[in-house]
Parts: C-alpha cells; structure tokens; sequence
C-alpha cells in the first residue's frame, strides 16, 4: 500500500453560507482528510462561501449565473472552469443550480451531493418544515452522487437523527446541519482513501457493492468551543 497517497484533488461548488465547505476546510486542516480543495466555485459573487475559500488560500471563482443566456451556457463555462483544476471529484455543498446533461456528462459519477433529508423523502426545498409536518419520527441527511435529476442519483451515506416532540423546522437545521458536516467529510475520507469507489452507477465501500445507502447513527454533539462543528460562527 501507498504510505504516502495522493490527496484527493476536489473542486467544491457552493452557493451559500458554506459551512461544508468549512467543514471540509477543517477537516483538512486537522488531517482528517487527506484531500486538497483546488478550487471553490459559486454561481453567486456575494457567496460567504468565497470568502471561506479565500480565507483558506483556496481559489475563490465567482461564475454569476445570471450573466448567461441559459442552463447550458452557464454548465460550459462551469465545466471549462472546473476543468482547470483537473479535480477528482466535483462537491457540491450548497450548489443551489439544477445541473444540465453538459456537467453530468463530463463528470459522470465524479460529483457528490449533500441533502438535508433521508432521501428519497423530502428532495428540493423546505426539508425540515416538510419533515415535521409528514411527522415523521426519523429526519437526516444523505450524501449521493448527482444526476440531471434533483436529489435523485444513488444515495451513499445516510445519517439519521430522532425527531424530538418540540422540533421546530429551525431546532431540526441546527441539529441536521453539524450532522451533515460530519456526514460529508466521513464521506470524502472514504473517497480519498480509496474505500468508496464508483463505477457505472456501483458504488463499492470496501470492495461489497452497496444495495441501499450506508445508514450511520448520529455523530456526538460538537463540543462547546466549537458549536457547529466547523470553526466558523453560524448565522442562524
Ligand atoms: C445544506 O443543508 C446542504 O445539505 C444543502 O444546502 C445546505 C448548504 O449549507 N444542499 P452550507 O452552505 O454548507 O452551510
């Protein structure tokens, strides 16, 4: 075996807040995963995302969505940049675009998702005001590969958490969020250390084919130095 292996060159996509991408940041940081994130790429130039790039000395890319004609413009520019960076898998953490057959195709089983449900329930929008109100007992987060198809490709990793009496859609996003942190980057590590591969639509962890997503208990509370998980601050 490799004693020194390569990290996993990664190329994240974010919208948002970007508190994955935190998550992975520090996970890196802290050598808890062997990956490099070559670049992040938001389709929104006021990002906080971007600014967690730049703050790491990660290239900071701002692709503004509404600059281009349409769906598959934009997904050209997106794959030509992306392409530079020669990424081994694409993450999208907070990618709030629907993806066009020009990235999937590109990037056939090469990009990862996280979704704050147990899916295949509650794909798209809302999830926890929708979890509450189905009553379901179980909420969650799920990582899986992406297709043209929202929140659709083969689910990966599941991790499930009690939905308690008094939840409200905002206690739920608290507690899914930290979750979700843990989730993905256990995730990337089984990518990185070549414990996860995929090929044609099965994915192996360990060699065994998965039939149904990895389901994981709930990971510890973050400690109290660092409530979210991430070392950044949320804004709630
Ligand atoms: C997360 O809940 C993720 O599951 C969903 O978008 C949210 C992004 O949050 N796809 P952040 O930007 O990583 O804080």
């Amino acid at each position: 075996m490799n004693p020194t292996p390569t990290p996993l060159r990664l190329v994240v996509l974010a919208s948002g807040r970007g508190s994955n991408l935190a998550a992975m940041v520090r996970a890196i940081r802290e050598n808890r995963l062997n990956a490099r994130i070559e670049a992040v790429i938001s389709n929104k130039p006021n990002a906080p995302a971007l600014d967690i790039a730049r703050n790491a000395g990660i290239a900071a890319v701002a692709l503004d969505h509404t600059l281009f004609s349409s769906r598959n413009a934009f997904d050209q520019q997106l794959v030509a940049e992306i392409d530079r960076y020669a990424p081994d898998w694409v993450v999208l953490a907070g990618f709030m675009r629907i993806l066009t057959p020009v990235m999937i195709s590109r990037f056939n089983n090469r990009i990862i998702n996280i979704h704050p449900s147990l899916l295949p329930a509650f794909p798209g929008l809302n999830t926890h005001q929708r979890a509450l109100d189905a009553a379901v007992r179980e909420h969650g987060a799920t990582v899986h590969l992406v297709t043209t198809e929202v929140d659709a490709g083969v689910p990966i990793a599941q991790v499930t958490i009690p939905v308690r009496a008094d939840d409200t859609a905002q206690s739920l996003a608290d507690r899914v969020i930290h979750q979700e942190h843990v989730l993905f980057t256990t995730v990337l590590d089984w990518l990185a250390r070549g414990r996860l591969t995929v090929e044609d639509h099965s994915v192996r962890l360990d060699g065994a084919i998965l039939t149904q997503p990895i389901r994981l208990n709930p990971f510890p509370p973050a400690d109290h130095r660092d409530k979210d998980g991430t070392g950044t601050t949320m804004n709630r």
